[in-house]
């Protein structure tokens, strides 16, 4: 097999064979397929897309290409939750606690955050003493003992992906369907996932923009999922302004306290309702998503998901203690409400800008090496729709230096108000289930 030959069957619009794709990945990721001709493939996919098929073959031999986590160990079907990303996007914690308090085992493995995005291990790291480093044979202890344990990436998984995702980044080959369809896929499978969850974020904030791409790009991934046998559903979920109040680590995990004492904000409160309905019914607890959403309201009003978190954050050696003394994770030394220089409603908080001022205070990643202050971040006192008169506070600015200015500069340039009322963006666009 050539690789030459491969790239002009592709560039012609023809489909693939299981053996190219194989032939292509493998040599890719032992070096013996350079750069330039994977450049080449990618291209040729970007204009020429791939079809089903081949889209699965796609993500099967990136999945093949290093180790796959073995989670068979674990009793009960394992469902993973994977989200685009998005600005102060909260649920993982909240969620896992309540999914596992009705059952369902929630074996994950959480990545830290980069640019204007925050990561779940980096969320976790405020806590006092907590880890994110288990054996596999703790980690599968853990989740069957308490239904509930996080690790971060560990072992070699997908470098295929790792190779080819550093490659489309700089030849113009990121935004292809089938390319980021297989890549986020083939991480989630060798994860170890038996089904699959998808939260896909649209708007300003999101990798795609518009409904329609998120779409396409959700429909794609489900299909690829059903067809290499996990089951897998997603929902399009709104990201043009961030995702409940609290944009920064420790900020957010108080957020997440809140929410399973069932008093967080209302829509990261829906979107773990949702999500969580969802993957119940995945995980065999529950047959409909009304019955699913009752279990899951039911053990955050009795305190039961309260409880999953509190033996999850000490099982990792964390101080549990937080959950009722949230004043124990780390505070920041300057506390600073941007009020509102006139009245109005909020018609947009554009969330990228509002995420990047976050990072400015040091809560999020300006590179992969960057250090991060955990105890830093905003919290929006208003969201989209909502009402302020003058010198009401739009955001808390929670910092550890006093030179904060540019950071209120962007707050003002990037929230936006109007005389007018404004209507709430919708959350859930779409729920995709083929
Ligand atoms: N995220 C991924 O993991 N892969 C892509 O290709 C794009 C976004
Ligand atoms: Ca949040």
């Amino acid at each position: 097999m050539r690789m030459v030959d491969i790239i002009e069957k592709k560039r012609n619009g023809e489909a693939l064979s299981t053996e190219e794709i194989r032939f292509f990945v493998n040599g890719y990721t032992q070096g013996e397929v350079p750069d330039y001709q994977a450049s080449a493939l990618c291209m040729a996919i970007y204009f020429q897309d791939m079809n089903d098929r081949e889209r699965a073959d796609l993500t099967m031999a990136m999945v093949e290409s290093g180790d796959q986590i073995e989670l068979s160990n674990i009793e009960g079907i394992k469902v993973d939750k994977h989200s685009t990303g998005g600005v102060g996007d909260t649920t993982t914690l909240p969620l896992a606690a309540m999914v596992a308090a009705v059952g369902v085992p929630v074996a994950k493995m959480s990545g830290r955050g980069l640019g204007h995005t925050g990561g779940t291990i980096d969320k976790l790291e405020s806590i006092d003493g907590f880890h994110v480093e288990l054996s596999n044979e703790q980690f599968v202890k853990q989740v069957n003992d308490i239904k509930m344990a996080v690790i971060g990436q560990s072992g070699n998984l997908t470098p295929a992906d790792k190779k080819l995702y550093a490659l489309r980044d700089v030849t113009g080959t990121v935004s292809s369907i089938p390319l980021i369809a297989s890549s986020i896929m083939s991480k989630k499978i060798a994860a170890g996932a038996d089904a699959i969850v998808l939260d896909v974020k649209t708007g300003d904030g999101a990798f795609m923009k518009t409904v329609e791409d998120a779409k396409l790009l959700a429909e794609a991934m489900v299909q690829i999922g059903n067809n290499v046998g996990r089951n897998t559903m997603a929902i399009i979920s709104d990201m043009s302004q961030p995702l409940g109040y609290a944009i920064g680590n420790a900020l957010e995990v108080k957020e997440a306290i809140d929410t399973l004492n069932g008093e967080g904000p209302a829509d990261l409160n829906e979107l773990c309702y949702t999500l969580g309905s969802q993957m119940v019914v995945l995980g065999g607890k529950a047959s409909t998503i009304e019955e699913a959403r009752e279990m899951l309201e039911e053990v955050v009003a009795n305190g039961a998901a309260l409880e999953v978190l509190k033996k999850f954050i000490t099982a990792q050696g964390g101080d549990a203690s937080i959950v009722d003394e949230p004043s124990k994770l780390p505070q920041a030394k300057f506390i600073t409400e941007v009020v509102a220089k006139e009245a109005g409603y909020v018609a947009k908080i554009e969330a990228e800008d509002i995420g990047t001022a976050a990072m400015l205070l040091g809560a999020g990643r300006a590179t992969k090496e960057s250090e991060i202050d955990l105890a830093v971040g905003l919290v929006l006192r208003r969201k989209v729709g909502d009402y302020v008169e003058a010198g009401e506070s739009l955001v808390t600015v929670h910092a550890n230096s006093e030179d904060i200015n540019e950071v209120i500069e962007k707050i003002y340039t990037h929230i936006h108000l109007s005389k007018d009322p404004v209507v709430a963006p919708k959350l859930i666009e779409a729920i995709i289930t083929k």
